[in-house]
């Protein structure tokens, strides 16, 4: 007998289950994902993050914090990273709609940086933290980015007002002081611009007990 048509059939139906199951259903539940509007604040999330944020988002790309670091809270009941403060709210397909690529991260070897922006908004702990991460997180095994600062001679109009607060061991020595590069502040205002906190129809966030 024959089998070459049931073969044919066969392989044919697999691909366009596959088809359908894979990219058609995906693209017509997510493709069109908009923006929310809160019909009472008139506030729109996500919203594209602006100038500097967004040269940081590259300098994060670049230097391949992505990692160590995830960026999707899972909800509850799958693990527990709403207990350790991740994220008040699980992460949904809304949240990323103007992430290109979208750095969702696969290992956890740092604390996933979602809500990074609301659980940390000092710009000097995290310009300290980066130059070296021993400062704030002692046994930290991040590595020290210390190649995004400067570190230069006290001019005579004395210390520059953006100079790291260094103190013990992690001085740059009399004379000296520690400033952030361009980059450095570009990657500052990146993680500052990380929050999740916004409710969203499909991801509402947990209720005042
Ligand atoms: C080798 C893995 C590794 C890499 C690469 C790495 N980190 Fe980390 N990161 C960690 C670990 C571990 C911690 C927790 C200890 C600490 O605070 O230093 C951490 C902590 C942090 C925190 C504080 C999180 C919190 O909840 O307090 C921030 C912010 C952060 N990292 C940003 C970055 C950025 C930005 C980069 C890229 C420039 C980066 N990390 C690269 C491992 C890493």
């Amino acid at each position: 007998m024959n089998y070459g048509p049931l073969l044919f059939l066969g392989i044919l139906f697999t691909l366009a289950g596959s088809w359908f199951g894979l990219v058609l259903m995906p693209n017509r539940q997510l493709g069109d994902l908009q923006p929310h509007v809160n019909t009472n604040t008139a506030a729109i999330y996500p919203q594209p993050i602006p100038g500097e944020a967004a040269q940081g988002r590259e300098v994060y790309r670049s230097l391949g914090c992505n990692y160590c670091h995830t960026q999707q809270v899972r909800p509850d009941g799958f693990g527990s990273d709403i207990q350790r403060g991740w994220g008040k709210r699980r992460s949904v397909a809304r949240d990323y709609i103007y992430q290109k690529p979208v750095m969702l991260g696969s290992s956890r070897t740092g604390p996933d940086l979602t809500n990074i922006g609301e659980r940390q908004p000092s710009y000097d702990w995290h310009f300290t933290h980066l130059y070296n991460p021993q400062t704030t997180s002692k046994g930290s095994i991040m590595p020290s980015y210390a190649y995004l600062f400067d570190v230069r001679k006290i001019g005579y109009g004395g210390a520059s007002t953006n100079a790291l607060k260094l103190s013990g061991d992690f001085s740059p020595g009399p004379g000296f002081e520690v400033v952030p590069k361009p980059e450095a502040v570009q990657l500052v205002e990146y993680l500052r611009s990380l929050k999740s906190s916004v409710e969203l129809p499909e991801a509402p966030l947990p209720k005042a007990e």
